[in-house]
């Protein structure tokens, strides 16, 4: 598996592949690899002819310090495990100031206050440095198809819209959300909680589940009171947020409309460790 560290040699390798007709995809990554990655990995693989995994921890996306000095990092093992999948694989895993220079700050994108609720709302500048990065990454590489998981919904749809924004010629696929037996996202986080908290953590799931089972009957406000009741009965549990909105501009639903799609988004520190979770809801 060829393994990069410098953009120059990722893309004389990448002209390369081009001159034989290949396709490529890519799936971009902060590494520490788990089967949500992975399932990014298999359906690029299955619709392209050559796959970039990237493996970038991004400073500009991080708000806090701490987490991002807390972000586990295993490069060698995110190496092996994906040496083991396929020979149509490489890996571009740049050092900050491959990706920066000497000027570690984001790009600033109208996103059309998609960036503003929920996540945005919750950790500032965040949504700037997943643009700033992801637009580094996609003209970097210039893939046929670049692959996001619908774990971060919010940063899906925002990653589509700064491709329509910057007009770049990429195709962005949505992948669905990889789950543990008891329903908790998969997530490099979930490694911060010990076993019988990352258990019990899978009332996270059944709260989205009792929102799209009370869709429609029961209001927005009631959920929100009632999950939070239930996150909080367990020690250790914090609600951060709770919405639904609509998936087209993340606005908060007001009421149901006609032909549109609406989602349910959760945030909740367990332990300390920020979860995230999304279910839709029709
Ligand atoms: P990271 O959290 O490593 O996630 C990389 C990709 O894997 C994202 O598209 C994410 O949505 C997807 N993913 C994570 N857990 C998943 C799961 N359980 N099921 C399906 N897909 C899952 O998201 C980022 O990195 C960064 O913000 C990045 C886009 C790489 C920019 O730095």
């Amino acid at each position: 598996m060829h393994v990069f560290y410098r953009k120059g040699e990722l893309v004389s390798f990448l002209e390369g592949e081009r001159d034989k007709n290949h396709s490529i995809g890519l799936v971009p990554t902060m590494g520490a690899l788990h089967k949500g990655h992975l399932s990014l990995v298999e359906k690029a693989l299955s619709e392209n002819d050559r796959v970039v995994v990237s493996i970038f921890v991004n400073p500009t996306q991080f708000d806090r310090k701490d987490d991002l000095e807390k972000y586990p990092r295993d490069l060698q093992g995110d190496l092996d495990l994906l040496e083991g999948i396929s020979d149509r694989l490489a890996v571009f895993s740049p050092a900050v100031t491959e990706i920066y220079g000497g000027d570690v700050r984001s790009l600033s994108y109208d996103f059309n206050g998609l960036d503003l609720v929920m996540e945005g709302a919750f950790r500032r500048g965040h949504f700037d440095g997943v643009g700033t990065v992801v637009e580094l990454l996609l003209r970097t590489v210039g893939p046929d198809r670049a692959y996001f998981g619908e774990k971060d919904f919010q940063q899906l749809q925002i990653i589509r819209k700064m491709v329509a924004l910057k007009a770049l010629p990429y195709t962005i696929v949505g992948c669905p959300i990889e789950r543990e037996a008891n329903g908790l996202a998969m997530s490099s986080r979930n490694e911060r909680l010990d076993p019988a908290t990352k258990r019990e953590a899978g009332i996270i799931y059944a709260c989205l589940r009792s929102a799209q089972a009370n869709f429609g009957t029961e209001s927005a406000a009631s959920m929100r009171e009632r999950i939070k009741n239930t996150i909080e009965a367990k020690p250790g549990f914090a609600l951060e947020y709770f919405e639904i909105a609509d998936e087209a501009d993340l606005g908060p639903m007001a009421e149901i409309r006609p032909g549109r799609t609406y989602r349910a988004f959760i945030a909740v520190y367990v332990q300390g460790v920020r979860l995230i979770d999304n279910l839709r809801l029709n």
